[in-house]
């Protein structure tokens, strides 16, 4: 009997080690949100990440059961549940990459906007646990209106004296995923093979296309640019209305999430040419934050990239667009300042 104990102590040993190598390897990923329409398949793709060796689900509702679900899957990454308030702190600490889809998602009818009032105190609290918890990981925000709740995440890391403004990410990779998706349709290509960069930021008119700047280059005609740029600032609305009251995309924002993630997480490991992107602090334009394409690296956004050469069409698109994020990201910023 001994020395079956002794078996058992050293293939418990070899398996700890084993863990302690994969986490050696591996970064640690909380999901804040994780029960939700997009946690859930969230929760299942970074599962499924090599890059992740820990994976932390905290939501206010339902966590035990999507972790014991999640957690069956035979993949590296070591799953954990966190369940309210009270466990936020828990699910934090040594995290180096925190996803925030928590909150209320669109109705039809609703604009993103009209989720402000309830999203972001929701924003507000989570990221004043970061701020305590993990000061130094990188946060990718989805919350909408993402217009709204990166100025506000910005602004509760500043009264911490946490911010910096590397680290902070609005998620803006579903309107690159969708642009994608749209003009390849159009030009007859793989999307696999099409690069449209989306600049701006992540509500209707904001969210503004570059297709003068599409890879492989191409050119449209005045009807498909108004056809693609409609389809684009509208896609999140379409999936509301087809979704008739049910929420809105959840499945190719978990997709897009995951692509985004995946994108800091290589940029941590030291890999280099990653660009995507992001509605991050920016000087871009006049205003304090701006979607467009970041070079991602050790410390999260190490360069952010200008516009590039703009046509008529486009300049047009860019002053409307500034008009209506100037007045969401005031919006975020007094929310906490207030
Ligand atoms: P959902 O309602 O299905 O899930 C949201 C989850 O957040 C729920 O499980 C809820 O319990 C949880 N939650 C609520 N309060 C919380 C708190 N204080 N702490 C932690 N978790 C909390 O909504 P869904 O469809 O997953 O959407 C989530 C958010 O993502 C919405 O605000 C939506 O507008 C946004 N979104 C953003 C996109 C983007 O491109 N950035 C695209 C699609 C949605």
């Amino acid at each position: 009997p001994n020395l079956q104990m002794e078996d058992d102590a050293s293939s418990n040993l070899n398996r700890v080690n084993c863990r302690a190598k994969g986490g050696a390897t591996g970064f640690k990923v909380a999901i804040l949100g994780a029960a939700g329409g997009i946690g859930q398949p969230l929760g299942l793709l970074m599962k499924m990440n090599p890059l992740v060796s820990v994976l932390h689900l905290y939501d206010v509702v339902n966590t035990p059961g999507v972790t014991a679900d999640i957690s069956h899957m035979d993949t590296g990454a070591v799953v954990r549940g966190f369940l309210g308030q009270q466990q936020l702190e828990d699910a934090l600490i040594g995290m180096d990459l925190v996803i925030i889809p928590a909150g209320v998602p669109r109705k039809p009818g609703m604009t993103r906007d009209d989720l402000f009032n309830i999203n972001a105190g929701i924003v507000k609290t989570l990221c004043e646990a970061i701020a305590k918890c993990c000061p130094k990981a990188i946060v990718n925000l989805i919350s909408n209106p993402v217009n709204s709740t990166v100025p506000i995440a910005a602004e509760v890391f500043k009264r911490a004296g946490t911010y910096d403004p590397k680290r902070l990410l609005g998620v803006t990779m579903l309107d690159v995923v969708r642009a994608n998706t749209f003009v390849a349709e159009v030009l007859g290509l793989d999307p696999r093979d099409v690069d449209v960069p989306v600049v701006g930021g992540h509500a209707g008119v904001t969210i503004l296309p570059l297709l003068s700047q599409v890879k492989p280059p191409c050119a449209f005609t005045p009807k498909e640019i108004d056809y693609l740029t409609d389809r684009i600032q509208n896609g999140g609305t379409e999936v509301v209305e087809a979704k008739a009251g049910a929420g809105s995309a959840t499945l190719s924002m978990a997709y897009a999430a995951v692509k985004f993630a995946d994108a800091c997480l290589r940029g941590l490991r030291g890999d280099s040419g990653i660009i995507e992107c992001a509605f991050v602090d920016s000087q871009v334009t006049e205003l304090p934050f701006f979607a467009s394409k970041v070079r991602l690296g050790r410390c999260g956004v190490e360069e952010v990239l200008p516009l590039g050469p703009l046509n008529e069409y486009e300049r047009e698109g860019l002053e409307k667009a500034k008009k209506e994020l100037a007045a969401s990201i005031e919006k975020g910023i007094s929310f906490v300042r207030k």
